[in-house]
C-alpha cells in the first residue's frame, strides 16, 4: 500500500520552507518511484486563525493515520498574548503528546564546506558528527502542577513541575543506547543530579538500562558543564541523551556548531518508528515572507524521514548528498554565507537541491 504523508507548514517561514521541502519530495518521490501522496493540514498560528484551536481534530485525525509528518514550524508574536493552553506552541507539544513521540533524534552534523559558517574556530568543528537524543514527552514540559496563580500577598508565583517516571526514562535510555550501537558506541547522559532529584533518577535508570549494553560506553556530565563542553571540544560527543528542556537547549547550542540552525533537521519518533520530522529551529518571525529563510533543515529532515518511516534509504541518502552537491556549488542562504559564496534565496536554494538530485 502507498504511504501516505501530512505536510504541517505552519506560521512565519514554516510555508517557506516547506514548499522548498515539497519540491525535493515531489523530485524523490518520481526518481525512485516511491509511490508517496501527501495533503496538507493546519497546525499552530494557522490553525488557530481558520480554527480558533492550534491543534484541530482533522489535523490530529490525520496525523494518526498518516505514515509519517513534516512539520516547518509554529508560533509568532501574533499569537503571543492569546490564552496559554491555547498557543500555537500547545498544539504542537499536544501533536507529540498525542502521538507519543517521545524520541527526539537532533543530529548535528558539520557539512565540511560549513566550516567557515560556523560560530566557532574551523579545527574545532571541522568532522563534527553528534546526536542528541532528547526525550519530547515528559519533564518539565508536561509535569503537573503547572500555572501562574496568585498568593495571599497578592503577589503572582509562576510554577512548573519537572517530573520523569522511570518507565519514560527507560524507553528513552533504550533508544539512545541502540542508536549508540550503530555509531561510535558511545553515550553521555545529561543530567543535574548534583541539584535535582528528578535527574538523579535520570542518572540511575540510564545506568541500569547500560548494563543491557555492554558495547557502548557511558559516561556521564552534569548540564552546565555540557554546555561548556560543547563549545570547547565539541567533538568528544557522539550520543548525548537528555531530558526534555535540557534536550531543547542543548540541541539549539549544537546547531550552531554546524554553521547555524537553519541546518540542523529533527526526527521525533513512537515506539513503532512513525514519526514527525521538522527543522530544530522556529517560525524565525524576524526573517518571515522575505524569502531569505534556509530550508535545508527542513530539507534534511525529510531524508529523516525518508530513512526513520518510509523505508527509502536510498533516496535519504540521495538527499544528503544533493544537499552536500549545492553547498560544493557555493551556494549559501544569509545565515551560512561566508565570503567568496554566492548568497541566494529559499527558493533557489530549494530548486538547487532539486537540480542537484535530477542531475
Ligand atoms: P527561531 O528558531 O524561530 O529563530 C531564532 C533565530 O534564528 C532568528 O534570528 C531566526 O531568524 C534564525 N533562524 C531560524 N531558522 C532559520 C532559518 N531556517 N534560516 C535562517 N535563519 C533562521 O527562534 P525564536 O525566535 O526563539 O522563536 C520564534 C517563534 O518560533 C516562537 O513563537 C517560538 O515559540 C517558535 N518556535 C517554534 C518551533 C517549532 O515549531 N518546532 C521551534 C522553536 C521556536
Ligand atoms: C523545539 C521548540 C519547541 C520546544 C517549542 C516551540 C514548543 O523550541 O521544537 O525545539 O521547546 O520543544
Ligand atoms: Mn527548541
Amino acid at each position: 500500500m502507498s504511504q501516505h504523508i501530512v505536510l504541517l507548514a505552519g506560521d512565519g517561514i514554516g510555508p517557506e520552507i516547506v514548499a522548498e521541502a515539497e519540491k525535493v519530495l515531489t523530485q524523490v518521490n518520481e526518481q525512485f518511484s516511491l509511490g508517496l501522496s501527501w495533503n496538507h493540514e493546519l497546525l499552530g498560528g494557522a490553525a488557530i486563525d481558520a480554527h480558533g484551536v492550534p491543534l484541530p481534530d482533522v489535523t490530529l485525525d490525520a496525523a494518526r493515520k498518516a505514515d509519517a509528518i513534516l512539520l516547518g514550524a509554529v508560533g509568532g508574536p501574533k499569537w503571543d498574548a492569546i490564552e496559554r493552553s491555547i498557543r500555537p506552541e500547545r498544539g504542537l507539544l499536544k501533536i507529540r503528546a498525542e502521538l507519543n513521540l517521545f524520541a527526539n533524534l537532533r543530529p548535528a552534523l558539520l557539512y565540511p564546506q560549513l566550516a567557515a559558517a560556523s560560530s566557532l574556530k574551523p579545527e574545532i568543528v571541522s568532522g563534527l558528527d553528534l546526536l542528541i537524543v532528547r526525550e519530547l514527552t515528559g519533564g518539565i514540559y508536561f509535569g503537573q502542577p503547572r500555572g501562574i496563580r496568585i498568593l495571599e500577598n497578592g503577589e503572582r508565583q509562576g510554577f512548573n513541575t519537572d517530573i520523569y517516571s522511570e518507565s519514560e526514562i527507560r524507553r528513552i535510555a533504550h533508544v539512545a543506547f541502540q542508536l549508540a550501537q550503530k555509531r561510535n558506541k558511545r553515550v553521555l547522559s545529561v543530567d543535574k543530579a548534583n541539584v535535582l532529584e528528578v535527574t538523579e533518577l535520570w542518572k540511575q535508570v540510564v545506568t541500569e538500562v547500560s548494563a543491557e549494553y555492554p558495547d557502548v560506553a557511558l559516561s556521564h556530565m552534569y548540564v552546565d558543564n555540557a554546555a561548556m563542553q560543547l563549545v570547547r571540544a565539541p567533538k568528544q560527543f557522539d550520543v548525548i541523551v537528555t531530558g526534555n528542556l535540557f534536550g531543547d537547549i542543548l540541541s539549539d547550542q549544537a546547531a550552531m556548531l554546524t554553521g547555524s540552525i537553519g541546518m540542523l533537521p529533527s526526527a521525533s519518533l513512537d515506539q513503532q518508528k512513525k514519526g514527525m520530522y521538522e527543522p530544530c529551529h522556529g517560525s524565525a518571525p524576524d526573517i518571515a515572507g522575505q524569502g531569505i529563510a534556509n530550508p535545508l533543515a527542513t530539507i534534511l529532515s525529510v531524508a529523516m524521514m525518508l530513512r526513520y518511516s518510509l523505508n527509502a534509504p536510498l533516496a535519504a541518502e540521495a538527499i544528503e548528498a544533493a544537499v552536500g552537491r549545492v553547498l560544493d556549488q557555493g551556494l549559501r542562504t544569509a545565515d551560512i554565507f561566508s565570503e567568496g559564496t554566492t548568497r541566494v534565496g529559499t527558493k533557489a536554494m530549494g530548486d538547487a537541491v532539486v537540480a542537484a538530485l535530477a542531475g
